[in-house]
Parts: C-alpha cells; structure tokens; sequence
C-alpha cells in the first residue's frame, strides 16, 4: 500500500483538521448526531428540516430526472438557474444582475465559501474577519487558505457586533470581512449600522466583503437586507446563497454566488478544480423554487416563528435562559441556570437525561475564546412543531 503523502497530512493537520497521530477529527455535529441515533434522543443538533420543501419544486427535480437531466450540466450552471437566481435578486432586493457573468452555481454555500476564499486570499499575511462564534467551516476554509482569522465577538444576550470592536479588528492586513446575517449559530440579525460600518470599513482598508446569506428567506422581524444593496459595496461583495434552507432541501447542495464579474471569475477558476459542477437535475428544480409565488415566502418566516417561539417557550419553561432570535433554524440558551458550568459537557450528558441532542456554543468559537460561551447552547427549531413540543416536554424534566 502506498503511503498518504505526508505534505497532505501536514497540510491537513497545520489547519487543524486531522489529529496528531493523523486521525480525522469528527466534527461535533458527528458526534452529537451519532449520540441521537444511539440514545434515540430528538436531534435538535444538526440544523436540518424533517418535513419536505414544496411539492412543485420535489417534482421538478423527479421530471428532470425523468427527462435526462443527469450529466454535467455547464460549469457555471445550467441558464436557467443563472436566470432565475438573477431575477430572484432583483424581485426581492432590486439588484439588477447578468445571468452570464455575475451568477455562478456551486455545489452548496459551502462549496461557495470554499472557493471564494481559496480564491481571494492571497498571502500568508492576509486576515480573514468573522464574527464569532461562526459557522464552523469558516475558520477551516481559512485554515486551508493558509490566512489568519482574526475575530469579532458577539456577545450574549442579543448577539449584535459592538462598532468598536469591528472597528479594531479591520485593518489594511484585512483581505476579506466575513459576514454571515441571518447569523448561525445565534439566530442574530445585524443592526444597520453594523453592515454600514461593515462597508465604511471595507473601503477604507481596501478589503472584500463575502457575506453568507443562507437564511436570507428566515428573518422573523423584517426583510432582510443585502449587504451588496449597500450605496459602495456591490464592487467589492460577494454573496452567496443556496436552497437548503429556503426550499428545506438541505441535502441537494445547490448553492450560488453573486457579485462583480471579476470576483465571481476567481472563484469558478477555483470552483472548476474543486467539484466541477454538481447536482444537475436538482438545478432546474431549484430554479422554480426561485420562481415560486410571493405566498410560499411570505409564508417560510413565519412557519418558522412559531417554532421558534414553541422552542423558546419549553426552554424558559425548563429553566434556561433564552436569547430570542431574529432568524435561522436557530435559538441559543443558557445552560447556567440549570448549574452548568461547561455546555460541551452538559451536552454530552443532555440525550442520557432527558433524550434531547443540542450543540455546545463552544463548538463555533476558537480555542482561546471558548470561555466566552462556555453555559451557552444551541437548539435548533426547524423541526416539525409536534417534535418541538415533544423535545419541551422532555426538558422540563431539568426544571
Ligand atoms: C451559515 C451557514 N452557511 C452555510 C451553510 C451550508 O450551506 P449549504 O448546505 O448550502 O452548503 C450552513 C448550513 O448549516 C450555514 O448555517
């Protein structure tokens, strides 16, 4: 057999990913739903819906299939999503967009997320900022990119950037500010004047602004706002999407990334070595989600309210205390309470007690910040209202 050369391992393991002795860390998602599946706990982990999306865009994809849409389909994506994701941002937020050049389809925001910084960073003195705790693959991607994360906190309850801070972390050594809003894990929705000072900052620094907005369809208070809307921002922003969310298809992976000829030119030079292209006959299905009536996304926000509010109330009920959310699948609860001091722990023991799987915070932050959240939990509220109810129930039993 031959040996794994050891320039991977090194590389793998100088980000972080694998272990000393080379062993691929699982992820604490891994771990959390793999105590699920053993205790039969309700996995209010993994942030995924258990119910289908819409029918008419499930049947797309089964008439594209049955059409023989399953080859490769071209490599920025197939016209139609180009088209549909390009009249999608002009309906809902008046960007006006070319299918051809500002439009390109990836397998997933992840894979978006992937190649828009493998692309952008440069050198090895180039910062990345993000705002922490972040969805975990920010900091490996980076990691990977060989760039230094350098982190902005989001403070309990309300989880909203303080200016100073933003503005002590964004310097001329600032490639690319990081920006995820509707925000996971926290469920906060950036005040105006965060994206302001976001874009003031970007300018002065001359840096790039990525900005993930995954659950731009699940913010509970008011229409959510691209920061490439912002007057000075679309020529240095890209934005990236995908349907997981929106259309509860989280397992397609059909994603997009929007902005500046350019940049979106980079990341399908990278794109291209990475997957290629993915998922062709979920592509035409995705695009008539894109195209569905203002009913179906007037109505997703507000499904999801009420489950949020269904989680929130069984989690005060059980003695947490709860920072409400203003969007995403997701609601964050302190632990400190019900006497936890170490939410890694408390969630390691949780499906045993009361047969309920959550995610420590700790798990979205780096090493050296961890303590900040260390009471800190999250649930995820994007499961049918009858299994929040049930999950409620259970945690009671910790009052
Ligand atoms: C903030 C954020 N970005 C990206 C993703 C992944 O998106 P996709 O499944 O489209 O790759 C997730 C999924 O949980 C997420 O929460």
């Amino acid at each position: 057999m031959r040996q794994i050369p050891g320039a991977w391992r090194r590389t793998a393991a100088g980000a972080g990913l694998v272990g000393p002795d080379g062993s691929i860390r699982p992820t604490i998602f891994a771990e959390m739903s793999a105590l699920a599946a053993r205790t039969g706990a309700i996995n209010l982990g993994q942030g995924f819906p258990d119910e289908d999306g819409p029918a008419q865009v499930l049947e797309a994809a089964r008439a594209a299939i049955a059409n023989g849409v399953n080859q490769y389909p071209p490599g920025r994506g197939i016209p139609d999503l180009l088209a549909a994701i390009a009249e999608h941002q002009q309906r809902f937020y008046g960007l006006h967009l070319d299918p051809a050049r500002h439009v390109l389809v990836t397998a997933g925001a992840t894979e978006a997320l992937a190649a828009a910084l493998l692309a952008l960073l440069e050198d090895p003195d180039d910062e990345v900022v993000v705002f922490e705790p972040y969805y975990d693959s920010y900091a490996a991607i980076a990691a990977l990119a060989g760039a230094r994360l350098v982190t902005v906190p989001l403070r309990w309850p309300d989880f909203q950037p303080d200016l100073d801070d933003l503005r002590a972390a964004v310097t001329d050594r600032t490639r690319i500010i990081l920006v995820n809003d509707p925000h996971n894990p926290t469920g906060a929705v950036f005040a105006s004047e965060v994206r302001d000072e976001i874009v003031r900052l970007a300018d002065r620094h001359d840096a790039l602004i990525v900005t993930d907005e995954v659950y731009e369809h699940l913010a509970f208070d008011r229409p959510h706002v691209p920061i490439a809307t912002l007057p000075g921002a679309w020529d240095r922003t890209l934005t990236i999407s995908s349907g997981g969310k929106t259309f509860s298809t989280t397992g397609w992976k059909i994603g997009w990334i929007t902005g500046p000829a350019p940049l979106v030119d980079a990341v399908l030079a990278v794109k291209q070595f990475l997957t290629y292209v993915n998922g062709s006959p979920f592509q035409p299905a995705i695009a008539t989600g894109l195209r569905l009536g203002d009913d179906f996304f007037a109505v997703i926000a507000g499904a999801l309210l009420t489950k949020r509010d269904t989680l929130g109330a069984g989690l005060r009920d059980a003695g947490f205390d709860v920072s409400v959310p203003s969007g995403s699948y997701f609601t964050v609860a302190d632990a400190g309470p019900l006497g936890a001091t170490d939410a890694a722990a408390f969630c390691r023991e949780l499906p045993e007690r009361v047969g309920v799987v959550a995610i420590p915070l700790t798990a979205f932050a780096t090493p050296e910040h961890s303590s900040d959240y260390r009471t800190l939990v999250r649930f995820a509220a994007c499961k049918r209202v009858e299994v929040l109810q049930d999950a409620a129930a259970r945690l009671s039993a910790l009052a």
